[in-house]
């Protein structure tokens, strides 16, 4: 197989190379899958460079989300369990590994391609759907005609959200840094839209809601709670999703008794630990916003990149902070792109 290894930690994408690798035999229990797109994160490339939390010991293959189709599907399964997918099933999934024509891979870690979906968009759902679909319905409690405001819309959980909210019946008001970003927020189903580099966006929020009562629900991948109290109702919920402008923010609690704000954290890679009987819960909401066509990929479309040789300026470009959506590499099989 072809695969981005890690040998020793490296300066940035740019020094990523594809290495000739062996095909990874499956545990009895692994299924094997045939990659035809990876996903790129914001944590890939803090890994590459041995600054992430999770780092595997040396030598390691890149990358933690995909789509493919199944090679190989487990000899023995425990309780004698019949395997969910067979050989030739499209799935997407997660797992250290994905920079790579091929992955061995449990059970748990798999998901059942979308009707209709391609392995683009199927490449980038793993993290962002769950991720959207917890903190907006299990913590926050989303209802028909609540306003909802989404930080960074157009980023990959931010998309996510802005169509849950919809779907739900919510009424969303998208932040972003760029008009294009905003435009993309609204093709994805945003009602409003604010440039949150302007100094005065948490009034321009404010006063879109009906006689300025603020938002329900704020869901934050930023960090920007403590501004956002000013645009909240009250018994708003404040998701703490996410701290991608870098610093942990610390907020005066005298305001969240002021507002009378709940400030709701949410952390949707424990719940696989703690709470894993509500992993079903939301991955059956979620399919059921698929099927239903109100969720659609939020590959990004503006760049194409082919190849894993191009996952290095696909990282760069994610970390330029130019894209929207997901970015995901398209991973021809045998020399040919069956996307
Ligand atoms: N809690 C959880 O369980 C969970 C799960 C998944 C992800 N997350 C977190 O959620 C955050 C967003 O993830 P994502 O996958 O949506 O990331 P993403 O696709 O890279 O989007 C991040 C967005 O943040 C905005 N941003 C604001 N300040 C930024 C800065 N200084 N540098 C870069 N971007 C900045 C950017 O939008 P503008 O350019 O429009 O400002 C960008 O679109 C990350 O911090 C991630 O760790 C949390």
């Amino acid at each position: 197989m072809k695969a981005i290894q890690v040998s020793q930690y490296v300066n940035g994408p740019e020094d990523l190379k594809v290495a000739d690798l062996p095909t990874p035999t499956p545990k009895p229990d692994q299924y094997l899958i045939a990659i035809h797109a990876a996903a790129t994160n914001f944590f890939d490339l803090l890994q590459i460079r041995g600054k992430y939390q999770h780092q595997p010991p040396f030598p390691w293959v890149s990358g933690s989300e995909f789509s493919g189709v199944v090679l190989k599907a487990p000899s023995s399964l425990p309780g004698g369990r019949t395997p969910k997918f067979k050989v030739g099933d499209r799935v997407f999934g997660g797992g250290q590994g994905a920079y790579s024509t091929h992955i061995a891979i449990g059970e748990e870690q798999l998901r059942p391609v979308p009707k209709g979906w391609s392995f683009v968009d199927a490449a980038g759902i793993y993290v962002t759907g769950p991720t959207s679909y917890a903190g907006l319905v299990v913590r926050a409690g989303i209802k028909a005609g609540d306003w909802v405001l989404v930080h960074a819309a157009a980023g990959g959980v931010g998309l996510a959200a802005v169509q849950i909210a919809k779907a739900f019946g919510a009424t969303v008001v998208a932040t972003a840094g760029t008009q294009h970003k905003l435009d993309v927020a609204r093709s994805f189903g945003a009602d409003h839209t604010v440039n949150y580099r302007e100094a005065d966006w948490a009034a321009q929020v404010k006063k879109l809601t009906p006689k300025g009562r603020g938002v329900d629900i704020v869901y934050d991948p930023v960090g920007m709670v403590a501004e956002s109290m000013k645009c909240t109702a009250w018994n708003g919920r404040i998701l703490v999703v996410g701290f991608a402008a870098g610093a942990i923010e610390k907020v005066a609690m005298n305001r969240v008794l002021l507002k009378n704000v709940s400030i709701v954290g949410l952390h949707w890679g424990a719940y696989a630990t703690n709470e894993p009987e509500m992993q079903t819960v939301v991955w059956d909401g979620l399919y059921k916003l698929f099927d239903s066509g109100k969720y659609r990929g939020i590959g990004y479309t503006d760049k194409e990149y082919v190849g894993l040789e191009s996952v290095g300026e696909a990282l760069k470009a994610l970390g330029a902070r130019d894209t929207w959506g997901k970015v995901v590499v398209k991973v021809p099989q045998d020399g040919q792109s069956k996307i």
